[in-house]
Protein backbone atom coordinates (compact mmCIF):
# COMPACT_ATOMS: atom_id res chain seq x y z
CA UNK A 1 0.00 0.00 0.00
CA UNK A 2 1.03 3.39 -0.81
CA UNK A 3 1.70 6.03 1.88
CA UNK A 4 -1.15 7.90 0.04
CA UNK A 5 -3.24 5.14 0.40
CA UNK A 6 -2.65 4.97 3.93
CA UNK A 7 -3.19 8.39 5.04
CA UNK A 8 -6.70 8.50 3.12
CA UNK A 9 -7.55 5.63 5.52
CA UNK A 10 -6.53 6.90 8.21
CA UNK A 11 -8.78 10.51 7.60
CA UNK A 12 -11.38 7.98 6.45
CA UNK A 13 -11.60 7.97 10.19
CA UNK A 14 -12.05 10.84 11.32
CA UNK A 15 -14.93 12.50 12.33
CA UNK A 16 -15.40 16.06 14.46
CA UNK A 17 -17.65 14.31 16.84
CA UNK A 18 -15.24 11.02 17.17
CA UNK A 19 -12.64 10.12 19.82
CA UNK A 20 -8.85 10.07 18.80
CA UNK A 21 -6.26 9.22 21.38
CA UNK A 22 -2.73 10.21 20.62
CA UNK A 23 0.37 8.96 22.21
CA UNK A 24 3.46 10.93 21.78
CA UNK A 25 6.97 10.14 22.64
CA UNK A 26 10.57 12.50 22.15
CA UNK A 27 10.24 11.88 18.55
CA UNK A 28 7.65 14.07 17.98
CA UNK A 29 10.00 17.11 19.54
CA UNK A 30 13.23 16.26 17.15
CA UNK A 31 12.28 18.64 14.29
CA UNK A 32 12.36 21.48 17.65
CA UNK A 33 15.75 20.48 18.13
CA UNK A 34 14.99 18.60 21.64
CA UNK A 35 17.21 15.40 21.86
CA UNK A 36 15.66 11.69 22.34
CA UNK A 37 16.46 9.39 25.02
CA UNK A 38 17.55 6.58 22.67
CA UNK A 39 18.24 7.58 19.46
CA UNK A 40 20.88 8.34 17.08
CA UNK A 41 22.06 11.58 19.35
CA UNK A 42 20.06 9.98 22.02
CA UNK A 43 20.57 11.70 25.43
CA UNK A 44 20.78 8.00 27.20
CA UNK A 45 24.06 7.29 24.73
CA UNK A 46 25.94 9.12 26.66
CA UNK A 47 24.94 9.03 30.31
CA UNK A 48 23.15 6.43 32.17
CA UNK A 49 19.38 6.78 32.94
CA UNK A 50 19.96 4.73 36.61
CA UNK A 51 22.19 7.68 37.49
CA UNK A 52 20.09 10.92 36.25
CA UNK A 53 16.71 9.94 36.35
CA UNK A 54 16.14 7.69 39.70
CA UNK A 55 15.35 8.18 43.07
CA UNK A 56 18.40 6.28 44.48
CA UNK A 57 20.38 8.75 42.17
CA UNK A 58 18.71 11.97 43.59
CA UNK A 59 18.88 10.85 46.71
CA UNK A 60 22.65 10.49 46.60
CA UNK A 61 23.69 13.40 44.57
CA UNK A 62 20.52 15.79 44.33
CA UNK A 63 23.15 18.76 42.53
CA UNK A 64 23.83 16.60 40.08
CA UNK A 65 20.34 15.68 38.85
CA UNK A 66 19.94 19.07 39.13
CA UNK A 67 22.63 20.34 36.73
CA UNK A 68 21.12 17.71 34.28
CA UNK A 69 17.98 18.91 34.79
CA UNK A 70 19.00 22.54 34.65
CA UNK A 71 20.77 21.87 31.06
CA UNK A 72 17.50 20.07 29.77
CA UNK A 73 15.43 23.18 30.57
CA UNK A 74 18.02 25.48 28.87
CA UNK A 75 17.67 23.36 25.86
CA UNK A 76 13.93 22.94 25.64
CA UNK A 77 13.29 26.67 26.61
CA UNK A 78 14.93 27.40 23.15
CA UNK A 79 12.61 25.22 21.62
CA UNK A 80 9.60 26.31 20.05
CA UNK A 81 6.73 23.70 18.90
CA UNK A 82 6.80 22.28 14.83
CA UNK A 83 4.39 21.00 12.77
CA UNK A 84 3.91 17.98 14.35
CA UNK A 85 2.70 19.52 17.81
CA UNK A 86 0.52 22.54 16.15
CA UNK A 87 -1.04 19.76 13.55
CA UNK A 88 -2.25 17.53 16.91
CA UNK A 89 -2.99 21.10 18.41
CA UNK A 90 -5.87 21.48 15.52
CA UNK A 91 -7.27 18.53 15.76
CA UNK A 92 -7.76 19.22 19.42
CA UNK A 93 -9.17 22.17 19.08
CA UNK A 94 -11.79 20.49 16.26
CA UNK A 95 -12.61 17.23 17.88
CA UNK A 96 -13.94 17.73 21.67
CA UNK A 97 -13.41 13.98 22.26
CA UNK A 98 -9.46 14.43 21.14
CA UNK A 99 -7.20 13.46 24.08
CA UNK A 100 -3.12 13.96 23.83
CA UNK A 101 -1.38 11.83 26.20
CA UNK A 102 2.68 11.93 26.15
CA UNK A 103 5.73 10.69 27.84
CA UNK A 104 7.43 14.29 26.81
CA UNK A 105 8.41 16.83 29.91
CA UNK A 106 9.13 19.99 27.45
CA UNK A 107 6.06 21.13 27.67
CA UNK A 108 5.85 21.64 23.93
CA UNK A 109 2.45 20.75 23.04
CA UNK A 110 0.95 22.80 25.60
CA UNK A 111 2.99 25.56 24.22
CA UNK A 112 1.20 24.80 20.55
CA UNK A 113 -1.70 25.37 22.19
CA UNK A 114 -3.37 21.63 22.54
CA UNK A 115 -6.34 21.00 24.79
CA UNK A 116 -6.56 18.09 26.92
CA UNK A 117 -2.95 17.38 27.60
CA UNK A 118 -1.90 14.15 30.12
CA UNK A 119 1.49 14.53 30.99
CA UNK A 120 2.00 11.08 31.56
CA UNK A 121 5.62 11.35 32.88
CA UNK A 122 5.17 14.96 34.37
CA UNK A 123 6.40 18.24 33.27
CA UNK A 124 10.21 19.25 33.09
CA UNK A 125 8.92 23.39 34.05
CA UNK A 126 7.25 22.17 37.27
CA UNK A 127 9.16 21.36 41.17
CA UNK A 128 7.81 19.29 43.70
CA UNK A 129 9.52 18.79 47.40
CA UNK A 130 11.72 15.72 48.22
CA UNK A 131 11.16 16.55 51.64
CA UNK A 132 9.39 17.44 54.24
CA UNK A 133 6.11 18.02 52.32
CA UNK A 134 6.68 14.81 50.43
CA UNK A 135 5.68 15.98 47.09
CA UNK A 136 1.41 16.13 47.25
CA UNK A 137 1.89 19.54 45.06
CA UNK A 138 3.79 20.84 42.73
CA UNK A 139 4.62 24.12 41.57
CA UNK A 140 6.12 25.97 38.14
CA UNK A 141 9.40 27.95 37.51
CA UNK A 142 10.36 28.21 34.09
CA UNK A 143 13.30 30.62 35.60
CA UNK A 144 16.25 29.22 33.34
CA UNK A 145 19.11 28.94 34.20
CA UNK A 146 17.41 27.77 38.17
CA UNK A 147 19.43 30.52 40.37
CA UNK A 148 20.47 27.83 43.05
CA UNK A 149 21.06 24.13 42.79
CA UNK A 150 19.23 22.09 44.40
CA UNK A 151 16.41 24.69 44.76
CA UNK A 152 14.22 24.95 47.81
CA UNK A 153 10.48 24.36 48.40
CA UNK A 154 8.36 26.84 48.53
CA UNK A 155 6.78 25.28 51.74
CA UNK A 156 9.01 24.34 53.78
CA UNK A 157 12.56 25.04 52.26
CA UNK A 158 13.36 21.34 51.83
CA UNK A 159 15.42 20.24 48.81
CA UNK A 160 12.89 20.11 45.91
CA UNK A 161 13.30 17.47 43.00
CA UNK A 162 11.75 17.93 39.17
CA UNK A 163 7.98 17.11 38.95
CA UNK A 164 8.63 14.15 36.73
CA UNK A 165 8.20 10.85 36.55
CA UNK A 166 11.73 8.41 37.33
CA UNK A 167 12.43 4.65 36.49
CA UNK A 168 11.14 2.20 39.35
CA UNK A 169 8.00 5.27 40.07
CA UNK A 170 4.38 4.91 39.64
CA UNK A 171 2.38 7.01 37.31
CA UNK A 172 0.18 8.81 39.64
CA UNK A 173 -3.18 7.44 39.54
CA UNK A 174 -5.05 10.31 38.45
CA UNK A 175 -3.02 10.41 35.45
CA UNK A 176 -3.69 6.66 34.84
CA UNK A 177 -7.54 7.24 35.52
CA UNK A 178 -7.57 9.86 32.68
CA UNK A 179 -5.64 7.57 30.61
CA UNK A 180 -7.74 4.98 30.78
CA UNK A 181 -10.88 6.38 29.93
CA UNK A 182 -8.74 8.03 26.47
CA UNK A 183 -7.77 4.76 25.83
CA UNK A 184 -11.63 3.72 24.60
CA UNK A 185 -11.37 6.20 21.14
CA UNK A 186 -12.42 5.55 17.67
CA UNK A 187 -8.37 6.05 16.65
CA UNK A 188 -5.36 5.40 19.15
CA UNK A 189 -2.12 7.31 17.21
CA UNK A 190 1.34 6.76 18.55
CA UNK A 191 4.00 8.82 17.31
CA UNK A 192 7.47 9.38 17.99
CA UNK A 193 8.07 6.52 20.53
CA UNK A 194 10.25 3.70 20.67
CA UNK A 195 7.88 1.84 22.90
CA UNK A 196 9.99 0.48 25.63
CA UNK A 197 8.95 2.26 28.88
CA UNK A 198 6.02 0.98 30.33
CA UNK A 199 3.10 1.52 31.26
CA UNK A 200 3.10 3.93 28.39
CA UNK A 201 4.37 1.28 25.91
CA UNK A 202 0.82 -0.60 26.69
CA UNK A 203 -1.42 1.43 25.82
CA UNK A 204 -1.59 1.06 22.16
CA UNK A 205 -2.53 -2.77 22.75
CA UNK A 206 -5.03 -1.82 25.63
CA UNK A 207 -6.72 0.56 23.07
CA UNK A 208 -6.64 -1.92 20.39
CA UNK A 209 -8.08 -4.82 22.77
CA UNK A 210 -11.00 -2.21 23.36
CA UNK A 211 -11.44 -1.51 19.94
CA UNK A 212 -9.44 1.06 18.21
CA UNK A 213 -8.02 1.65 14.96
CA UNK A 214 -4.03 1.49 16.22
CA UNK A 215 -1.50 3.57 14.12
CA UNK A 216 2.29 4.35 14.86
CA UNK A 217 4.47 6.63 12.74
CA UNK A 218 8.38 6.52 13.12
CA UNK A 219 10.57 6.70 11.05
CA UNK A 220 11.77 3.79 12.48
CA UNK A 221 8.72 1.57 13.34
CA UNK A 222 8.62 0.04 16.54
CA UNK A 223 5.29 -1.00 18.43
CA UNK A 224 4.64 -4.30 17.51
CA UNK A 225 0.68 -4.13 18.79
CA UNK A 226 -0.45 -1.25 16.18
CA UNK A 227 -2.83 -2.26 12.65
CA UNK A 228 -0.74 0.68 10.54
CA UNK A 229 2.73 1.55 10.64
CA UNK A 230 4.16 4.37 8.76
CA UNK A 231 7.57 4.60 8.17
CA UNK A 232 7.90 9.05 8.22
CA UNK A 233 8.52 11.49 11.06
CA UNK A 234 5.93 12.88 12.99
CA UNK A 235 6.38 16.62 11.82
CA UNK A 236 5.77 15.40 8.06
CA UNK A 237 2.91 12.77 8.39
CA UNK A 238 1.02 14.60 10.87
CA UNK A 239 1.18 17.97 8.83
CA UNK A 240 -0.19 15.28 5.61
CA UNK A 241 -2.85 13.91 7.51
CA UNK A 242 -3.75 17.94 8.83
CA UNK A 243 -3.74 18.68 5.17
CA UNK A 244 -6.14 16.03 4.58
CA UNK A 245 -8.33 16.43 7.21
CA UNK A 246 -8.75 20.59 7.27
CA UNK A 247 -10.41 20.97 4.33
CA UNK A 248 -13.07 18.47 5.45
CA UNK A 249 -14.17 20.47 8.24
CA UNK A 250 -13.72 24.23 6.82
P1 LIG B 1 13.16 7.23 22.66
O1 LIG B 1 14.43 7.98 22.53
O2 LIG B 1 13.21 5.92 23.33
O3 LIG B 1 12.51 7.01 21.22
C1 LIG B 1 12.39 8.09 20.33
C2 LIG B 1 11.69 7.57 19.10
O4 LIG B 1 11.46 8.69 18.23
C3 LIG B 1 12.45 6.52 18.30
O5 LIG B 1 11.61 5.40 18.05
C4 LIG B 1 12.80 7.25 16.98
O6 LIG B 1 12.77 6.37 15.86
C5 LIG B 1 11.67 8.25 16.91
N1 LIG B 1 11.94 9.46 16.09
C6 LIG B 1 13.12 10.08 15.82
N2 LIG B 1 12.93 11.18 15.07
C7 LIG B 1 11.60 11.26 14.85
C8 LIG B 1 10.75 12.18 14.15
N3 LIG B 1 11.25 13.25 13.51
N4 LIG B 1 9.41 11.94 14.13
C9 LIG B 1 8.90 10.86 14.77
N5 LIG B 1 9.63 9.97 15.45
C10 LIG B 1 10.96 10.17 15.50
O7 LIG B 1 12.13 8.23 23.39
P2 LIG B 1 10.72 7.89 24.07
O8 LIG B 1 10.07 6.73 23.43
O9 LIG B 1 9.99 9.17 24.18
O10 LIG B 1 11.07 8.48 30.39
O11 LIG B 1 11.19 7.46 25.53
C11 LIG B 1 10.26 7.03 26.46
C12 LIG B 1 10.70 7.42 27.85
O12 LIG B 1 12.03 6.95 28.08
C13 LIG B 1 10.80 8.91 28.08
O13 LIG B 1 9.56 9.52 28.40
C14 LIG B 1 11.75 8.99 29.23
C15 LIG B 1 12.79 8.02 28.71
O14 LIG B 1 13.63 7.48 29.65
C16 LIG B 1 11.37 8.95 31.61
O15 LIG B 1 12.18 9.82 31.78
C17 LIG B 1 10.60 8.28 32.70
Amino acid sequence: MSLESDLDRIVSRWSPRGRWTVLTGSGVSVASGVATFRGKDGLWNNVRAEDLATAEAFGKDPRTVWEWYDWRRRQIARARPNRAHEALAAWSRRQPGFTLITQNVDGLHEDAGTANVIRFHGSIWELTCWESCGGGRSWEDRRVPLPDLPPRCRDCGGVARPAVVWFGESIPSDVLGRCAAALDCDVFLVVGTSSVVYPAAGLAGQARRLGAFTIEINPEPAATQVELSIAGTAEDVLDRIDQKIAPEVS
